[in-house]
């Protein structure tokens, strides 16, 4: 099924230069980038973003990390891309992360894994609409669609 997903760079991503190839995967992948933009999360929708976290001992270090400096988010589109993109980032602490998958070859400890997936389809609704209007997500085709899927 095709699907869309939410995808953040969290600050160390970009203060490390990963933008580029964190993207490159996922466009290599196959996956459409419908929506992309860079921005400084306020601490209030940083919250609602994790808010399935409140009250976790980790929830204020990690809304405290994602407010410290600018981050890209997007929305990818493609077959089951929320399980995609997740199985792309690898688990959420790099030391079990898989070595092929971001975590697994960027990164050292969970509270600094450079980058956020949607968990699942109400996730992935949930969040798209917290970080864009609908106005700012791209319908269009791409020439390499034929390609990438059967007709
Ligand atoms: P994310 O939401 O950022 O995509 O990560 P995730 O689904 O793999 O992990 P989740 O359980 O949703 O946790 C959200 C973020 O909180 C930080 N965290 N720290 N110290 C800890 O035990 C711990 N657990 C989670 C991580 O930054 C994680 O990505
Ligand atoms: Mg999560």
């Amino acid at each position: 099924m095709i699907e869309k997903t939410f995808v953040m760079i969290k600050p160390d991503g970009v203060q490390r230069g990963l933008v580029g190839r964190i993207l490159t995967r996922f466009e290599e992948r196959g996956l459409k980038v419908c929506a992309m933009k860079m921005m400084r999360i306020q601490k209030e929708l940083a919250e609602r973003h994790y808010a399935e976290h409140k009250g976790k001992s980790f929830f204020e270090p990690t809304v405290s990390h994602v407010t410290s400096g600018p981050v890209v988010c997007m929305v990818l589109e493609g077959e089951n891309a929320i399980a995609a993109v997740r199985a792309m980032m690898g688990k959420t602490n790099p030391q079990d992360a898989a070595p092929g998958t971001i975590r697994g070859d960027f990164c050292q400890v969970t509270g600094r894994n450079i980058v956020h997936g949607s968990d699942s389809s109400e996730s992935a609704k949930r969040e798209i609409g917290l970080f864009f209007n609908d106005y700012e997500l791209q319908n269009y085709e791409k020439i390499d669609e034929a390609w990438l899927f059967e007709q």
